[in-house]
């Protein structure tokens, strides 16, 4: 499929602006006079628009100037008997020594009513339960932490109206939202991202995509996603470094029906950077085998 044209993507925008909601797939093409593939690419575009946004959270925590450390993870999936919660917490105890901040892709808690068969998968039966031992864990990390909520809180939303990320918030663990966060810390653009679907048959397929959407101006310095449960990095992909983050789960009966072999662990990312201009990025994966 083509690539969408500059030109149209920011015409669209302006039309979306103007009628104050996502135009819709007819509309797009009515209005373009394009079609109908390329209306359905440019209607997820502007689905996931809150992508370009100017309006980062500004964070500033204590750390040397010229040097950013940070962890990122995603995918704990706590309350699932698949989750390894010993990992984790190595995992975090080396984070205190070795970061400033933590930032969490989603997937905190297994949730309930994911996919058919997901309750016989879980330690915690109750929403409450896992967030209870989620929060336990996140307390042994001293540092502040950023994070967003995913498809398994969502769907826990969804049946029950309960939003999980407002249980696990307190003022060192700072709920960004859902899916999408956009900050700014310490001068370095980093992007919060959960996915959706299955996952590509080439590894970096759904990072490239999410990059190549970011308007020219408006792109992060550094992507963390969740969501496909592996871990890689992808350097420099028009100047912005995406890190798929990784999981503290093993197999469930999900990921073996998807052919997802789980990458275990989590990433230790420094940032060198002059007046929050990245010069060196470092990433590091812990990784724990199963
Ligand atoms: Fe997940």
């Amino acid at each position: 499929m083509d690539r969408i044209p500059q030109t149209l993507l920011y015409e669209a925008i302006e039309l979306m602006r103007k009628i104050g909601k996502i135009p819709s797939r007819k509309q797009l093409m009515d209005t373009f006079n394009i079609p109908e593939n390329l209306a359905r690419k440019l209607f997820g575009i502007l689905e996931h628009l809150d992508l370009f946004t100017d309006e980062r959270l500004m964070i500033k925590i204590p750390a040397p100037s010229d040097v950013l450390r940070v962890g990122a993870i995603a995918d704990l999936h706590v309350g699932s008997k698949s989750c390894y919660e010993d990992m984790l917490r190595e995992y975090l105890k080396l984070a205190n020594e070795r970061t400033d901040a933590l930032f969490i892709a989603g997937d905190l808690i297994d949730g309930f009513g994911v996919y058919k068969g997901q309750q016989f998968e879980l330690k915690y039966t109750s929403v409450y339960d896992q967030v209870q031992r989620l929060n336990e864990i996140l307390d042994t990390y001293t540092k502040p932490i950023y994070f967003i909520t995913g498809n398994h809180e969502d769907a826990v939303y969804k049946t029950t109206g309960i939003d999980v990320g407002n249980l696990i918030k307190n003022e060192k663990r700072i709920y960004l939202g859902s899916y999408l966060a956009n900050t700014k810390i310490n001068g370095i653009k980093i992007d919060l991202w959960h996915g959706r679907g299955a996952g590509a048959y080439a590894l970096s397929y759904k990072m490239q995509k999410l990059i190549e959407q970011y308007l020219s101006g408006k792109k992060p310095h550094i992507v963390f996603a969740g969501h496909w449960h592996r871990a890689f990095h992808l350097p420099i992909y028009r100047n912005v470094d995406g890190f798929e983050c990784g999981t503290f789960q093993g197999e469930t009966r999900l990921t073996k029906q998807m052919g997802i072999f789980p990458q275990t662990g989590g990433w230790f990312v420094n940032i060198w950077h002059s007046d929050g201009t990245p010069v060196i990025i470092e990433g590091q994966f812990w990784r724990f085998y199963i």
